[in-house]
């Protein structure tokens, strides 16, 4: 199921919380199955592996580009995985607008735009005011799993986590080879390094409510 927004709409966050919000909210407390959301899926390739693997599970998939999800959605219904749902937009309005706390078993963030240009670095997902949303979503105990190629938005990523008083590190998911996302396979075919990291929710935190 792909929820779209048109993204010049005056009343944008109304229409967000209208049309997704009701949706995401229903799956939850019904069955209490886990729910995985997968910031920047892109293509999916891991969204749909993992979805196969684990048929139990929720997983939603959130990114910008409508052109990517309108093929993840496509091939997920040929194969028959609805247990997917795709979410076409920003991700701080993804976990702001639609999703209510305490909601996310696992958040996994592969291969996020790094941004290298210092003039840039303002762009990058990973801040201390994303944690702080992230925090809120996340069950208590709740991973988050990140892996790039750039060493230098890895040392921002981990910085930024340890500067954090909500998580506390762990060991990071090596996904099997069918589950692992596009850009990690053309990495891997590459030879190139990739950097992961993991982190855990603490139960409770002096992390302010966003
Ligand atoms: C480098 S690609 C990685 C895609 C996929 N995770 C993988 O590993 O193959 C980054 C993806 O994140 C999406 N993206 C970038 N910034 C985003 C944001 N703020 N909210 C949602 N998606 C975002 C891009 O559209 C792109 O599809």
């Amino acid at each position: 199921m792909m929820h779209s927004v048109t993204r010049t709409s005056a009343d944008r966050k109304t229409a967000l919380v209208e049309t997704v919000f009701p949706v995401i909210e229903g799956l939850l407390p019904a069955d209490g199955r886990p729910l995985v959301l997968d910031i920047g899926c892109g293509k999916g390739r891991s969204l749909r592996g993992r979805a196969k693997a684990y048929p139990h599970t929720w997983f939603i998939g959130v990114d910008l580009m409508i052109s990517r999800l309108q093929r993840l959605a496509k091939r997920a219904g040929r194969e028959g995985l609805f247990n997917i749902h795709l979410w076409h937009g920003e991700a701080h309005e993804a976990l702001m607008f639609c999703l209510p706390p305490d909601a996310i078993t696992e958040c996994t963030i592969f291969f996020p735009d790094p941004w290298p240009k210092r003039r840039h670095h303002r762009r990058r997902l990973i801040t201390t005011s994303f944690l702080n949303i992230l925090y809120h979503k996340l069950i208590p105990g709740g991973r988050v799993d990140l892996a790039t190629d750039d060493a230098g938005y890895y040392q921002w990523i981990t910085q930024t986590f340890l500067r954090h008083p909500a998580f506390h590190s762990c060991a990071p998911l090596i996904l099997p080879p069918e589950q692992q996302t596009d850009f990690e396979v053309l990495f891997n075919g590459k030879n190139r390094a990739i950097y992961r990291c993991a982190y855990r929710r603490k139960a409770v935190s002096s992390c302010k409510a966003s």
